[in-house]
């Protein structure tokens, strides 16, 4: 049976930053003993019809994960514990934002089961933390860091760059920094303008000017180069680790394996045993009456899809090529139903691969440093 990484997603911040779309809400009190309770109910609603079968990871998502009460996230972990088979050397997750209030409880979430943490930095530059309107300080990033790494086996955490008026060199040295303080894994972000988020709206203004394409790529090749250095290899196009420091959980999504996907506006791809195809699952996305349905219905879940063979395709192509190992071809057959060449045009592949987009290595198919710069692109291209 198909192994199963959990996901769990808690939506409240202290603060919206103003380049985030995620599904991260700010209220004057958090509704915890609610949320726990329905968290709690959720997940084992989804255990019932999943059947015990073995659980790889778990990762507490957000919003600030870090703002749970540890007790939740110890209970969570203990109900998971109960309902599933969870592997001995499961990696357990949390996201946690770099103030110091949340390092102050870092020892709590590690007595929870929390393995692992990753931690938003986003920039050690104080201004660059200014205009991503961030709450906290480069000290405290880097004493929280300090923290988390005397108390987690493993330490991620994430940069945003390609901002407004960063240079390469500016970049680079940064960079050089955050590697000297990273552990096993970082996440390095080029910035996005998203739909709704207030550097959308400066955007159309004016008031902020991306990196122009040769300069992001410049900026990709030497986020690569001088991760390398410090012996941390990109194996995703933005998340680079170690040998076995790379992120077990989000492997699983990169691979197109099962997960499942707690708390409002979750996702989930999970082969039901009733259905014997892999389903789309989706939570109603706002925070209280994803609550409401959970505690009337015993879950949020506002859709399930049936994925047709060309969709799960897609999906496993648009996840896979962002691997540095690409996608096995037995793989991909065994979770879409189609072989590999039925899903792609053949001389738009073959183009790609003249073109040095798109290669086969150890028999994957993988997408070199160019193609995945334009992934997008190339797919909507190759994809049939
Ligand atoms: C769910 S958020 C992070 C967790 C935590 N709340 C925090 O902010 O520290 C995941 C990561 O996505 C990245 N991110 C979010 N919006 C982004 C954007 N518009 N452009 C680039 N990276 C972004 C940030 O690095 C962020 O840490
Ligand atoms: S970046 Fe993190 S802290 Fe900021 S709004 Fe998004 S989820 Fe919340």
């Amino acid at each position: 049976m198909e192994p199963l990484a959990l996901y769990i997603h808690w939506p409240f911040c202290l603060a919206k930053c103003p380049y985030c779309d995620f599904n991260s809400h700010v209220r004057d009190r958090l509704p915890q003993a609610r949320f726990r309770s329905a968290l709690r109910q959720e997940l084992a609603w989804e255990a019932e019809r999943l059947g015990r079968r073995p659980l790889t990871s778990i990762f507490f998502g957000g919003g600030t994960p870090s703002l749970m009460e540890p007790e939740t996230v110890a209970v969570l972990i203990a109900d998971a514990g109960r309902l599933f088979d969870i592997v001995p050397d499961a990696e357990i997750t949390l996201e946690a934002n770099p103030t110091s209030v949340e390092a102050a409880r870092f020892a709590a979430f590690r007595r929870a089961g929390v393995n692992r943490v990753s931690i938003g930095v986003q920039s050690l530059d104080p201004l660059a933390l200014r205009f991503l309107g961030r709450e906290h300080s480069a000290a405290q990033a880097v004493a929280s860091l300090e923290t988390a790494r005397a108390v987690f086996p493993r330490l991620s955490f994430d940069l945003i760059y390609a901002r407004p008026g960063q240079t390469l060199s500016d970049w680079r040295a940064e960079l050089r920094q955050a590697l000297t303080l990273a552990a096993d894994h970082l996440s390095l972000y080029q910035l996005t303008i998203e739909p709704g988020t207030r550097f959308e709206a400066m955007h159309r203004r004016g008031d902020i000017v991306l990196p122009d394409e040769d300069l992001g790529a410049a900026l990709y090749e030497a986020t690569a180069e001088e991760a390398a250095r410090f012996g941390l290899a990109a194996y995703e196009v933005s998340n680079y680790a170690r040998s076995g420091g790379e992120s077990r959980h989000n492997l699983a999504y990169w691979r197109y394996g099962d997960y499942a996907g707690i708390g409002p506006g979750a996702h989930g791809r999970l082969t039901l045993p009733a259905e014997a195809r892999l389903v789309a699952t989706r939570r109603h996305r706002a925070p209280e009456p994803w609550a409401e349905r959970v505690e009337r219905d015993g879950h949020g879940s506002v859709e399930e899809l049936r994925l047709e063979p060309i969709e799960r395709a897609r999906e496993m192509l648009l996840m896979g090529l962002r691997l540095n190992e690409g996608i096995d071809p037995r793989r991909f057959v065994a979770r879409t139903g189609m072989p590999l060449e039925n899903a792609l045009d053949a001389a738009v592949l073959h183009h790609a691969i003249d073109e040095d987009l798109l290669a086969w290595r150890a028999g994957c198919l993988v997408a070199t440093q160019a193609g995945r710069l334009r992934l997008d692109a190339l797919l909507a291209a190759v994809v049939r």
